[in-house]
């Protein structure tokens, strides 16, 4: 990835040691339904951030999961938290673009990306790139934000600028997925739940761990200039109006 705002923002949620999809756990549990992850099985997510996710299939589930993500300091946090969560042995967490994977052709049985896509510009090449990855009969599974309906330009740009993020309607998301070569496409887009989001959040991470999150914060907002700078980015704009059209879809497919 070329040095963008992006790069920034990313490091800014390492940082903090906090990253996050719309949809939260909900989300992640439908997306683990619908792939039949099984225990025993090589799994695979990509983008994958400070890895909750994968820590949370581990130790709840009994999952095996190798983490991958674009920005180093994202898996010091994964590895971090893993070692506090005692799943170690569950997971690992790797350097890798999630559009050129280091791994063979045929490897995985199910990838998961939980928000990465709607940061790349050639989402079809990377979708090819998962798909090379997966076993036949594997399964992929997405969660991204989605669009509930046709956005105004005002709201595509402002995702854009501040959040870089492009999304697509559910339909947008499921086309991607037929046009890389999958089969059995499924999914939906949903509405927001701000309630649901936030409960979500404290269950993927745990109490004890968004408190220090908070804790995180606050320096960062007193002594970090950038950082500061994603705050108010983050927390501007979201108008009433916006929550209407934004949404999260859990689309997953098969590699036949
Ligand atoms: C919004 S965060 C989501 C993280 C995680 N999936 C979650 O749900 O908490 C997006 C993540 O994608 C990673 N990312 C962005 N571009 C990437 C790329 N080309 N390859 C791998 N990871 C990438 C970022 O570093 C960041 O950790």
């Amino acid at each position: 990835m070329p040095a963008t705002r992006a790069e920034d923002y990313f490091e800014f949620l390492a940082k903090l040691g906090l990253t996050k999809h719309y949809g939260s756990l909900d989300a992640t549990l439908e997306l683990a339904e619908m792939t039949r992850i099984k225990p025993g099985q090589l799994v695979l997510d990509l983008g994958c951030g400070v890895g909750a996710t994968a820590i949370y299939l581990a130790k709840e589930s009994g999952f095996e999961i190798i983490g991958a993500d674009l920005v180093e300091s994202m898996l010091y946090r994964a590895n971090e938290r893993a070692a506090e969560q005692q799943v170690l042995d569950k997971t690992a967490f790797l350097a890798a673009d999630a559009r050129v994977i280091p791994f063979p052709d045929d490897c995985f049985d199910v990838v998961l990306l939980e928000s990465v896509n709607v940061f790349f510009d050639n989402k079809l090449a990377a979708f090819t790139e998962y798909r090379r990855v997966i076993k036949p009969g594997g399964f992929i599974g997405i969660t991204e934000m989605t669009w509930l309906k046709e956005p105004k330009e005002a709201f595509v740009d402002l995702f854009k600028n501040t959040a870089f993020a492009t999304a697509l309607q559910a339909d947008g998301w499921k086309a991607l997925l037929t046009e890389a070569g999958f089969t059995n496409v499924r999914g939906n887009g949903y509405p927001i739940d701000p309630i649901r989001e936030s409960k979500g959040r404290f269950e993927r991470y745990g109490r004890g761990f968004v408190l220090k999150i908070i804790g995180r914060m606050v320096k960062l907002i007193l002594t970090d200039k950038d950082s500061r700078s994603f705050f108010q980015d983050g927390t501007s704009g979201l108008s009433k109006d916006i929550i209407q059209y934004v949404g999260y879809g859990v689309f997953t497919a098969e590699k036949s």
